[in-house]
Parts: C-alpha cells; structure tokens; sequence
C-alpha cells in the first residue's frame, strides 16, 4: 500500500464534513447533466469516487439513474460507499477495487464514465485512457474533471502525481488512447490555503 492510498484511508471518513467537497461534486453534476443525459438506462462508472460525492448529486439531481459502478483504491473510501448505499444515501450501486493501470475488466461496458479529481493522481496515466476507451459503450461518453495545470502548491511538497493538467495536452492524450472526439470547457474552482485552482470538464467520446 502506497502513501497515496494510506492517506486516502484515513481521510475517508471525515471526507463530507467539508461542505466545499459537497458543493462541489453538486457543481460537477449540473455541468455534466448539461452536457450528457443521464436516466435509469445509463451503466455508469464513477472511477475513483472517493465517498461517491458526484453520483449522490446527481442522483439527487434526477432522482433517476441506472446500474452504478463505484470504484476505488482506497478500502477506507469503498467502506464509506458501501455505508452509504445500505444507508439508501447513494442508489444501489456496486463497490468495487478496481485500478486500471492494469488494464480493463473484461467483458464490462459502460454508457458513461466519470472521473472526478483523480487522473493527478496516477502516473502513467496513459494505461487508464486506454482502458477508459475499452470499457465504453458505442456512443457512450467519457467525462473527467481536474485540476487546470498549477504550480504544485495544490497537493505541496512530496506529491508525485500531476500537477493539474494542460488541457489541451490531455486531449491529446485521450486522442492517443482512441477517443474521436474531445471537447474541454471550464468547470468550477477549489479555494484552497488562500489560492484558488480551476477546473476543466473533458467530455470524450471513441
Ligand atoms: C481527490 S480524491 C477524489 C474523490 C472523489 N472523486 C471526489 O471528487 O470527492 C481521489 C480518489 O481517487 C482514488 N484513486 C487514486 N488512485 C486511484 C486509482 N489508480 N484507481 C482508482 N482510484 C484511485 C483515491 O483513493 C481517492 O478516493
């Protein structure tokens, strides 16, 4: 187990106290609604969903959503989720371990694919688009919210994940793992130790 994952462990169960995360995953679920229909018929996978925050919204948002993929590394998040599902707080998903760095599950599809706030975290990242690209249904969309690039101060001293993307470089890369077509638009801010961090929505589709 790595330092990462550790420390997402330990921070799982205080994670929703901090309202800013809530609105948060709200803001990222108006912006991902406007832009992909989400209804009762959509398998979805939320990668890297941490306390799963962004389905909880948008389930509270439609108050409809289909078969639900909840996935992380961290058992201390995945415990979480799984308290909030046989609490009826998140919709009758399934949680699950599961890090494509080493490639995709076989035989699973999915309508979309959300990923909020964790592609930073992983290096090589290529590995994964390319599983995202595996694992999407024809037609279906690919939706990934980070960090706009920054100079470090984000995570500070001994992170060594992205330090927020170039957009336009990731579209680039997503190219490379087989998506045709990439659109990027902001999508809210993080305050955080007085500075403030921008984010972007990459809607790709293969
Ligand atoms: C900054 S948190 C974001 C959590 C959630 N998406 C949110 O917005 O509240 C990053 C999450 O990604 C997970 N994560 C990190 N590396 C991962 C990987 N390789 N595969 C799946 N999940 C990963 C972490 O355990 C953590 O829950």
């Amino acid at each position: 187990m790595d330092h990462q994952h550790t420390d997402f462990d330990e921070r799982a169960a205080t994670w929703d106290d901090d309202p800013a995360k809530v609105e948060r995953a709200r803001a990222v679920a108006d912006a991902i609604n406007q832009q992909v229909t989400i209804d009762g018929s959509t398998r979805m996978l939320e990668y890297g969903a941490g306390t799963g925050l962004f389905t909880q919204a948008v389930w509270e948002a439609t108050g409809s959503i289909g078969p639900v993929t909840l996935a992380d590394t961290s058992s201390g998040m995945r415990e979480q989720m799984e308290k909030k599902v046989a609490a009826g707080v998140l919709p009758d998903a399934r949680v699950v371990d599961l890090d494509l760095s080493h490639g995709a599950p076989s035989g699973e599809r999915f309508d979309l694919i959300v990923s909020v706030l964790v592609l930073h975290h992983i290096d090589p990242l290529r590995p994964v688009l390319a599983a995202f690209a595996e694992l999407l249904a024809d037609g279906g969309h690919l939706c990934v919210v980070d960090l706009v690039a920054e100079d470090g101060s984000f995570h500070g001293e001994g992170f060594h994940g992205h330090h927020g993307f170039d957009p336009a470089e990731l579209a680039g890369w997503l190219g490379d793992a087989g998506f045709a077509q990439v659109e990027v638009a902001p999508c809210h801010e993080i305050e955080r130790d007085g500075g403030t961090y921008p984010m972007f929505l990459a809607v790709a589709r293969t």
